[in-house]
């Protein structure tokens, strides 16, 4: 468990297997220039990557807890037109996101490799188009709720971050946090929950990428569910 400079508590992992040469090399050459920047303009950041006319401002989308950012590097594959910010404090997951980055040759991320709730202040009023929470830590044990990265306040957060019609986009293959997204996400009443059938939370949306953790569930015959919420106007 680590405490960062808000006092937030962040209890993942931040290293794993040691790196290869070849990833930290990727780590020190790309993430100085790729690293999102709290205390400078969001729009600046991305520079002229958009091809959007430059009085259009390009949509903004956020991924908390990218992994080994397949799923982010796909959405920013098929989405050039929008930028995103990935969060992640893993290093292991941000050196494959570069990766992914390299070999598709995409400008449209930049990264912020510590716990997300460091840069929520720093982003600007329903100025996400979606924001994805894609199977996050579980902490099923009950003592462990309170570490879950899904709270109510958390979701009065996303309420101000994500415009009118916007998204909120979760997934999970386990039980108890299914519920829990659910019930939280749910709860607020500036959110409504788009499904209309079960065939909307039992199957992956077409526009989106697998991540590692959903295959590695699927591997495993766990049932993955992804519930997508939108912003009331
Ligand atoms: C279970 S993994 C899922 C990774 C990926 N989304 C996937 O589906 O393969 C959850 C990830 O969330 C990250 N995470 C946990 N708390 C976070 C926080 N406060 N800010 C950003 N990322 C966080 C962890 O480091 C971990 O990589």
């Amino acid at each position: 468990m680590t405490t960062d400079r808000s006092g937030s508590r962040f209890y993942g992992r931040r290293i794993g297997r040691p790196l290869r040469a070849g990833m930290q090399a990727l780590l020190a050459d790309q993430l100085p220039a790729l690293r999102f920047d709290p205390k400078q303009a969001v729009a600046e950041q991305f520079g002229n990557t958009t091809n959007l006319a430059d009085d259009l401002a390009a949509d903004l989308a956020l991924e908390i807890g990218f992994g080994g950012g397949e799923h982010l590097a796909g959405l920013a594959e098929a989405n050039p037109t929008i930028n995103f910010i990935g969060a992640e404090p893993f290093v292991n997951g941000v050196a494959s996101l570069l990766r992914h980055m390299q070999t598709r040759n995409l400008s449209n991320i930049r990264i912020w490799d510590d716990d997300v709730r460091l840069i929520l202040p720093a982003l600007p009023a329903a100025g996400l188009a979606s924001v994805y929470i894609m199977f996050p830590d579980p902490w099923p044990k009950k003592r462990h709720a309170a570490r879950r990265i899904l709270q109510a306040d958390m979701m009065d957060i996303l309420a101000q971050l994500i415009r009118p019609n916007g998204q909120l986009v979760l997934a999970s293959d386990d039980p108890t946090a299914k519920i829990w997204l659910l019930q939280t996400a749910l709860a607020h009443a500036q959110f409504r929950w788009t499904a209309r059938r079960p065939a909307d939370w039992r199957h992956r949306p077409p526009q989106l990428p697998a991540t590692r953790y959903m295959n590695k569930a699927e591997q495993a015959g766990r049932q993955p569910s992804w519930f997508v919420f939108e912003r009331c106007p």
